[in-house]
């Protein structure tokens, strides 16, 4: 099968694409042959190692010290499963599936296992394989974040960075827990947001809405522009701050201002549970969540993908389609 691997972290240009033998799903695995994944901000996290102020270490920790212990990037898929292990009970040959391996990577290739109690769901009839594959990465970091922050129908959250990956899944959700939402975002965006579900947009060429004078229940931030120092005026007295994206110094206020005041931030990795994805699969089927896609690139342009990705720039999520030969 064909696989994209990276030997050393960089640049998109280490990046290449090879042959590598098909995997054997194990006893309780199921053999997907991936139609479309995608590529994310955490991909060029990874692939590059720029990484929020403190967590250059802990990176080279988990992802491999002097050079990548999983040499195949990707986080998300969705395709069909083409056989399974002797155990398998939830999934049959044929199913048509989306799924999330987190920080385990390996889907920019043409297949890949996944344990039948891992982050894996049936595809919403609705969706393509191309908007299934981009349900998860966004979709789970958002509810996760959501749910630490216990937000609540009727309240108002404001998300910085509405129209990324992430920004774009938390519009959607926010709103679809009846809260009311405020997105910022820049100029060429505005009218996507809106879309999605914002009830005000903010444009931060034009305006700063830590002066603003307008305070909310929860603040979002996914662009890294909002720590607690500049927004904590506009967070309500029982505010949440949710930094989607986060450096160790940032994390260091976490204790200092759950003592010190009624509000609070939430930070740190969030986690995508097979429950979220099925969750998420539910309400993409019932219309009330639908990735954005932004571009599309053939296994062939993957390189060209992540030059894109790491402009840090996209409108929701960059998807990669595969063909395969038959
Ligand atoms: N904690 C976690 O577990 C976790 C999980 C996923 C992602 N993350 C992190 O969260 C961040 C966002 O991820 P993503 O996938 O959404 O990234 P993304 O798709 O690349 O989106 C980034 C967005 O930031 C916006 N932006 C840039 N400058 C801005 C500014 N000054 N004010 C407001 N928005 C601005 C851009 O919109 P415009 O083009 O409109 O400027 C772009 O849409 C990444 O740094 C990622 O590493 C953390």
């Amino acid at each position: 099968m064909k696989v994209c691997v990276y030997e050393r972290y960089g640049s998109p240009e280490v990046l290449q694409l090879k042959e590598m033998e098909k995997p054997i799903p194990k006893g309780n695995e199921a053999l997907i042959k991936i139609r479309a994944t995608t590529v994310t901000s955490g991909d060029w996290r990874v692939r590059s190692l720029n990484v929020p102020a403190g967590f250059g270490l802990i990176m080279r920790l988990v992802f491999g010290v002097s050079k990548p212990k999983q040499p195949i990037l990707g986080t998300e898929l969705a395709g069909v499963i083409e056989s399974v292990g002797k155990d398998v009970r939830r999934f049959k040959v044929g199913d048509q599936v989306f799924a999330f391996s987190d920080a385990a990577m390996g889907c920019h290739a043409e297949y890949k296992c996944m344990p039948e109690d891992g982050a894996m769901a049936l595809k919403p009839l609705n969706l393509t394989y191309d908007e299934a594959a981009a349900l998860s990465f966004g979709g789970t970091t958002a509810l996760d974040f959501f749910k630490r922050g216990k937000l609540q129908s009727g309240e108002s959250v404001l998300i910085n960075g509405a129209s990324g990956g992430v920004g774009t899944a938390a519009v959607q959700l926010a709103k679809h827990f009846g809260a009311e939402v405020t997105g910022v975002c820049s100029t060429a965006n505005m009218e996507l947001v809106k879309s999605l579900g914002a009830s005000h947009v903010i444009d931060y060429a034009k305006e700063d809405f830590t002066r603003n004078g307008e305070t909310y229940d929860v603040i979002v931030d996914t662009a890294g522009t909002a720590p607690f120092s500049r927004s904590k005026d506009s967070l309500k007295e029982s505010g949440r701050l949710l930094m989607v994206l986060a450096g160790l110094p940032d994390m260091l206020w976490i204790p200092w201002v759950s003592m010190t005041s009624g509000k609070k931030i939430v930070a740190g990795p969030a986690t995508g549970r097979a429950d979220d994805l099925r969750y998420l699969a539910e309400l993409a089927q019932a219309g009330k969540f639908r990735p954005v896609i932004d571009r599309r690139y053939s296994f062939e342009q993957i390189t060209e993908a992540h030059r894109y990705v790491d402009t840090g720039r996209k409108k929701g999520n960059v998807v990669i389609t595969l063909g395969h030969d038959d």
